[in-house]
């Protein structure tokens, strides 16, 4: 066998152990031999690049390159469904439904209704060949490259099979309760902000643009609803049975029924057996099972007729508010929480409970000794959605004559209201809330406890400057010791000061020092980042350090000279100029440079700027091997040109990456363009990027 039949062959293979695991869990070969697999194919895809396959098993695990995500135009709508939250409303879809066939029999594919959001893939000639989000329904963003790394979504169907030659397949991308747990301690210990259900988690997930995460996060897929042309057969059910034999993960819970009793005993055994799935589920979709049957009942604008949702009541319980507390996180934003007597719920006790912010908080106008409702619906931390009807149990202070029983009245003085604080709890600065933000901030990022340690860990993180051998529990620990108030700090700290006299050996102490020592090194770009500057990011501070250079430069930068670089927008800009503005800001820079900490680019960065583009505006498009989008506009900058967005008459060239939008390609074919290739660009420039 030659090397190519090999590369096919172990393709093959893998798709099949993959399938074996990630879809029925249950491998026929070790780990072990599954890497050993793996790795034959990697290394003969690297002497065959002429053979690359974007739907190889090898390329499961995504990729840094920055996605771009284009939006797509759905073949054909994706509707939602209406909802129905009783009995009743359940009863009445049966009802039009029965009707609409005029009495003739039905059947209802009874399925788990999953908390994730909704894809649609398309196949064509057994090979998985794009992936869209629902977007709004008419149009969503095509995000394959992601999807290619979700290991129970085929992208290779096995030959032979029945399936049709072209067809879409919909479905619901999750993450799992262990990914979703996981993937929060990690936030937690990184410093970062927590993912509130798994649904915003895998939307977050399957939106970044970073393929290699979307790998690492653990997302699954099960698929519901089977499209297109010469589609196996009338039942939906049995087209998901096919659809399962052909390699997708399709529910085992699926049933069918032909009785609304039987709808019921679907629901009610659902309710309750849910919380055992390793999914989040948020109730059932009811669907006729006959295709012709859903044909002649067709859509109203929005939803079909043939389908509908009944949601799953969120779990909910009644006690009393005592209390009020504030808490204020990391970023300086304050969370309003509800201390109450405890309660069960859910199976767990609760006693506390969040209330979102100032808005939430006024329109539940709420008194302490309030008796309020809890619920628990997919976040995981319970909230107060209102105020029980039934007021607390009565006292029976006295009984008039006419035998009517006095309540408390409201307004007596027996119950305080509460209202949003005006200062922080933790420092007494003003509270400020930013426009278009719900929440509100304390501002006193130099000053506030928490928001210090927010700004060190911030500052250690492995993006900034990779001081992770100091975990967040430590740092906390040395703040409240006294032995650091801020970042700088760091560089100042000592054996002695933070060894154990107990313990036999320093190694921790010691690896912690000297990664502090080792993060003098990281490039000014990410020393930009790490010193926190409100909305500049990885990326922003990538752009600013390649067009200043140096620390300097940056502080003295002015608003409308920040604003004319491509990609720093007002809000970046003004906070730029804000924090150079604050005295505190600027001691603790030059704290920063006196340990020794890079403050401007470094020789090799400095010498990839030329002046080889000066003059030229070059437009972007497509997907790129090389660099990200960002890198390419950095690049193009550093080398006197500009970044244009749209193609004109005066556009010198295109840069194109794969995929360029056709649009795109007409007009600048039209204008006679010159489209430039991602490899003859580099050449051009020098391929002295320095990323
Ligand atoms: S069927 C036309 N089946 O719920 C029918 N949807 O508003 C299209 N969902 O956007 C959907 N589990 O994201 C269907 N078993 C299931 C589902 C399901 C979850 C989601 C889907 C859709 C929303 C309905």
């Amino acid at each position: 066998m030659d090397e190519k039949e090999r590369i096919l062959q172990l393709r093959d293979e893998l798709h099949q152990h993959n399938y074996r695991y990630y879809v029925e869990n249950a491998p026929v070969i070790s780990d072990q031999e599954f890497d050993f697999l793996m790795h034959e194919l990697q290394d003969l895809e690297a002497r065959h690049p002429e053979l690359f396959d974007a739907n190889s098993p090898t390329q499961r695990v995504g990729s840094d390159l920055g996605n771009e995500f284009e939006t797509v135009v759905h073949t054909r709508p994706m509707l939602s469904l209406g909802n129905t939250y009783n009995r009743e409303e359940v009863a009445d879809f049966w009802q039009r439904v029965s009707e609409g066939l005029m009495g003739a029999p039905f059947q209802i594919c009874c399925e788990l209704k999953f908390d994730g959001l909704s894809i649609s893939l398309h196949y064509e000639e057994g090979r998985l060949v794009r992936a869209v989000t629902r977007g709004d329904g008419v149009q969503g963003d095509d995000v394959t490259a992601n999807v290619r790394t979700i290991r129970s979504i085929p992208l290779q169907l096995p030959k032979g099979g029945d399936w049709p030659r072209q067809f879409e397949i919909r479905g619901e991308v999750l993450m799992p309760w262990s990914s979703f747990d996981r993937l929060n301690k990690e936030r937690e210990e990184a410093g970062e902000p927590l993912f509130a259900n798994p649904r915003n988690a895998a939307s977050g997930t399957l939106k970044s643009k970073n393929s290699s995460t979307v790998a690492g996060r653990g997302l699954d897929a099960y698929l519901y609803y089977l499209l297109g042309e010469g589609i196996p057969g009338d039942g939906h059910y049995q087209n998901l049975e096919a659809a399962r034999r052909w390699g997708f993960q399709i529910s085992k819970n699926m049933k069918l029924v032909d009785t609304l009793e039987g709808v019921f005993q679907y629901i009610d055994y659902w309710d309750v057996e849910r919380h055992n799935l390793p999914v989040a589920t948020d109730g059932v979709v009811l669907k006729v099972n006959s295709l012709a049957q859903q044909k002649s009942l067709g859509m109203t604008a929005k939803s079909p007729r043939w389908a509908i949702a009944y949601k799953f009541k969120a779990e909910q319980a009644e006690t009393t508010l005592r209390q009020v507390v504030y808490q204020v996180g990391r970023t300086g934003a304050v969370t309003p929480v509800a201390n109450m007597d405890p309660v069960q719920l859910a199976g767990t006790q609760v006693r506390r409970a969040t209330l979102h912010n100032a808005d939430v908080m006024a329109s539940l106008d709420l008194h302490v000794g309030d008796r309020v409702l809890v619920e628990k619906g997919g976040e995981i931390i319970p909230k107060i959605v209102g105020k029980s009807t039934l007021q607390a149990p009565p006292l029976r202070e006295s009984l008039e004559n006419d035998g009517i029983e006095k309540l408390p009245q409201k307004g007596s003085g027996e119950e305080t209201s509460i209202h949003f604080v005006e200062r922080c709890p933790v420092c007494g600065s003003k509270l400020v809330r930013y426009e278009g933000e719900a929440a509100h901030y304390c501002p006193n990022d130099t000053g506030c406890p928490p928001l210090i340690l927010g700004r060190i860990e911030h500052f250690i993180s492995r993006k900034a400057m990779n001081i992770t051998s100091l975990g967040p529990e430590t740092v906390d620990d040395y703040f409240s010791r006294g032995l650091i108030h801020d970042a700088a700090d760091l560089y100042e700290l000592r054996e002695e000061q933070l060894a154990d006299p107990l313990a036999s050996d320093n190694k921790g102490v010691r690896k912690i020092l000297s990664s502090i020592a080792e993060s003098k090194e990281v490039p000014f770009e990410r020393v930009l980042f790490a010193i926190g500057i409100r909305f500049v990011g990885e990326i922003a501070a990538k752009t600013l350090a390649r067009y200043y250079g140096s620390m300097d430069k940056v502080a003295e930068a002015s608003k409308e000279s920040l604003m004319q670089i491509n990609g720093i927008g007002e809000v970046i800009a003004s906070s730029v100029v804000q924090y150079f503005a604050n005295p505190a800001n600027r001691t603790f820079v030059e704290r920063l440079r006196n340990y020794g900490l890079k403050m401007e680019l470094g020789d090799s960065q400095r010498q990839a700027q030329s002046d080889k583009l000066e003059g030229q505006s070059v437009v972007i498009s497509g997907v790129f091997q090389h660099h990200s989008r960002d890198e390419y506009k950095a690049l193009i900058e550093q080398h006197g040109g500009k970044n244009v967005g749209s193609i004109s008459a005066k556009t010198s060239f295109v840069l194109a990456g794969e995929n360029m939008g056709p649009a795109k390609l007409e007009k600048a074919q039209k204008l006679g363009i010159r489209i430039m290739s991602e490899d003859e660009f580099l050449e051009i420039i020098g391929n002295e990027g320095g990323f």
